[in-house]
C-alpha cells in the first residue's frame, strides 16, 4: 500500500507496561509469557507494533528504568528464551517489537557503576559524572533531581559526589566519554541481532550536561504545589546543543540494521522538540509528540496545537501523536469517559504514527492508590502533590474473573473500580463500546491510505467543533469531533453523498448525510466525502 515508505509511518504502536499487562506465573506481576499469551488480542485490536517498557535486569527502584544489566532479562519478567519466543511469535503474527532503551542512567547496582565508585582511579570512574564537593562540603552546584532533592549524591568512600537526574540509585552515565558511547552502541546491536524492530529512548534530551556544571537559573514562574525541581530552569542539564551529536550517533547505530525505528522521549516545547529529527533528518525518526498529554480539551485550542505542530515539522519529518503513557494521568479520567472515545478518534485519525497506551482502549481510569499501596518512588519522595504514577499503571482488565484475568493472585497494584464490567471480554460483546471503537478505527485506518498516510488540512469552523480533512489521491475524509457535551451541527462545504464511516456512537456507521451533519454531545465522526 505504501510503496517505499518505512513501516512505522503507517503503523500504530501500542505501549505495554509489562508489570501490568498479563501475569503468567502467579506472582502478581506481568511478564513476557503473559505478553505472548495476549498477542491474539493485539492482532484482533489491530495494532502493528508493541513498545514494551523496560524488561531488563533491575533492582526495580524505578520499576525497570534503573537497569543493572542492559543485555539481560529480569527474572520477574522471565528469561532470554521467553523473550526470543515473544519476538518470534509477535513477528509470526505481523507485530513488530520495540524495546525501551534507557541510556541516560543505569542502576547503582550496574557493574559499571560498582566499578566506577570503587575508587577515584577506577578505569570506569569517568563513565559517570563525578565532581568534588563545593568548598563548604555541600553538593557541587544547585542541580536538582526530578524525583526531589539535590541531584548530587555524596560517596563517602571516595569523597566525591555523583550526579543523578532521577533517584540516587540511578546515577547518570557520562555520554561525553567515548567508551560509554561504544558500550551503549553494543547494547543496541545486541538487541537488534535478536530482531528487535526499534527502540524508544528514555529521556533522550537529558543525555548531555554542562561540562562546567554551571548553576541552573531560578524559575520565576515556579508555583507551590508543583514538583520541587521545577524551581529551576534546566538550562545546563537538558537539551544542550551537543546532545544532537549523540542522537545522530544513536541513529547511525540503528541504521546499521535495516528498517529499525528510533523514537525519542522528549518533553520540550514544539520548536525545540522538532530539532530532534536532526540535521537532514539524521536524528530520531519520531521525537514523541506529547502536545496532547496536557492540552486543554477545547476544539480551538487543539486545532491550533495541531497546526503549530504540523507547521513546525521539518520537511520529510513524520509526525506522531500520544494520548497517554506510564508517566501521565489516564486520558479517560482527564477528559471524562465519553470524551475518551472522541479522543481515541482524534488519536487514530490525525496525520502521523499514533501510540496507544495499554488499557486506554478500555477507557481505563486513573486509579486512586491508597497510601499503603503506593509503589512509585516519585510519589514516595514528593508525596501529596499528585505526581504519583501508579494510578496509570494498574493491571489490564481482561475479564470479570477474579483479579480481572490479569493474575490468579492479588496484583502488585490494585485494580480500577468497575473492572468487573469494564474489561476486554465484556466490552468486546458491546458493539458501542470504546474497545470496539478502537478496533473499528484501527481496521479502517489499515484499509484507508487517507487515514494512515494521507495529508492533513484543517477545516476551519466557527462552531465548537474540531474538524479536518485527510486526503490521499482521490480519497477524501472529513473528521469532525465534538469536544463538548452539547449537540452541534456543521454545514458541509459540499452536499452530495457524504457517508459516515465510523461514529463514536456506532449506530450511525454507514449513514448517508445531507448537507448538514449533526453531532450529539461528545460525538466524533469519520466521514467519507465524494471524490472531486
Ligand atoms: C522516563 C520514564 O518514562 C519514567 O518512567 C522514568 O521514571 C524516568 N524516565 C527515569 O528513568
Amino acid at each position: 500500500m505504501n510503496g517505499s515508505r518505512p513501516w512505522w509511518e503507517s503503523a500504530v504502536i501500542y505501549q505495554i507496561y509489562p508489570r501490568s499487562f498479563q501475569d503468567s506465573n502467579d506472582d502478581g506481576v506481568g511478564d513476557l509469557k503473559g505478553i505472548s499469551q495476549r498477542l491474539p488480542y493485539l492482532v484482533d485490536l489491530g495494532v502493528d507494533a508493541i513498545w514494551i517498557s523496560p524488561i531488563f535486569r533491575s533492582p526495580m527502584k524505578d520499576f525497570g528504568y534503573d537497569i543493572a544489566d542492559y543485555v539481560d532479562i529480569d527474572p520477574i519478567f522471565g528469561t532470554m528464551a521467553d523473550f526470543e519466543r515473544l519476538i518470534a511469535q509477535a513477528h509470526a503474527r505481523g507485530i513488530k517489537v520495540i524495546l525501551d532503551f534507557v541510556p541516560n542512567h543505569s542502576s547503582d547496582q550496574h557493574a559499571w557503576f560498582v566499578e566506577s565508585r570503587a575508587s577515584r582511579n577506577s578505569p570506569k570512574r569517568d563513565w559517570y559524572i563525578w565532581r568534588d564537593p563545593a568548598p563548604d562540603g555541600g553538593p557541587p552546584n544547585n542541580w536538582m533531581s526530578d524525583f526531589g532533592g539535590s541531584a548530587w549524591q555524596f560517596d563517602p568512600a571516595t569523597g566525591q559526589y555523583y550526579y543523578h537526574a532521577f533517584l540516587n540509585s540511578q546515577p547518570d552515565l557520562n555520554w561525553r566519554n567515548p567508551e560509554v558511547v561504544a558500550a551503549m552502541q553494543d547494547v543496541l546491536r545486541f538487541w537488534m541481532q535478536k530482531d528487535v524492530d526499534g527502540f524508544r529512548v528514555d529521556v533522550i534530551w537529558h543525555l548531555i550536561k554542562d561540562e562546567q556544571c554551571r548553576d541552573n537559573p531560578l524559575n520565576p514562574n515556579h508555583r507551590d504545589g508543583r514538583p520541587p525541581h521545577e524551581a529551576l530552569i534546566p538550562l545546563y542539564t537538558t537539551d544542550l546543543p551537543e546532545v544532537h551529536d549523540v542522537v545522530a550517533m544513536l541513529r547511525r547505530t540503528v541504521d546499521e540494521f535495516p528498517d529499525r525505528l528510533l523514537i525519542g522521549e522528549i518533553y520540550l516545547p514544539v520548536e525545540r522538540l522538532v530539532a530532534y529529527y536532526g540535521r537532514d533528518l539524521g536524528g530520531v525518526h519520531l521525537p514523541f509528540n506529547f502536545a496532547l498529554l496536557n492540552a486543554r480539551w477545547d476544539a480551538k485550542h487543539i486545532q491550533a496545537l495541531i497546526t503549530e505542530y504540523e507547521e513546525a515539522l521539518p520537511k520529510g519529518g513524520w509526525p506522531n501523536w500520544v494520548l497517554g503513557n506510564h508517566d501521565r494521568p489516564r486520558i479517560a479520567s482527564r477528559v471524562g469517559r465519553r470524551q475518551a472515545a472522541t479522543a481515541a478518534m482524534l488519536l487514530l485519525t490525525l496525520r502521523g504514527t499514533p501510540t496507544i497506551y495499554y488499557g486506554d482502549e478500555l477507557g481505563m481510569p486513573q486509579v486512586d492508590i491508597p497510601r499503603d499501596r503506593v509503589r512509585d518512588p516519585f510519589e514516595r519522595n514528593v508525596p501529596g502533590i499528585g505526581v504519583g504514577r501508579d494510578g496509570a499503571r494498574t493491571p489490564m482488565q481482561w475479564d470479570a474473573s477474579e483479579h480481572a484475568g490479569f493474575s490468579r493472585v492479588d496484583p502488585w497494584l490494585p485494580l480500577a473500580d468497575g473492572w468487573r464490567s469494564n474489561n476486554v471480554a465484556t466490552l468486546r460483546e458491546d458493539a458501542r463500546s470504546i474497545l470496539n471503537l478502537y478496533r473499528r478505527l484501527l481496521h479502517l485506518r489499515k484499509q484507508t491510505p487517507a487515514l494512515s498516510v494521507g495529508s492533513y488540512r484543517p477545516y476551519v469552523v466557527d462552531e465548537d467543533l474540531l474538524a479536518y480533512y485527510r486526503e490521499f489521491n482521490d480519497s477524501r475524509l472529513l473528521v469532525v469531533l465534538n469536544l463538548t457535551d452539547r449537540p452541534q451541527a456543521l454545514k458541509l462545504e459540499e452536499d452530495a453523498h457524504a457517508r459516515i464511516l465510523v461514529s463514536t456512537e456506532a449506530k450511525r456507521d454507514g449513514d448517508l448525510i445531507p448537507g448538514t451533519v449533526t453531532l450529539t454531545g461528545d460525538e466524533g465522526l469519520v466521514i467519507d466525502l465524494p471524490s472531486r
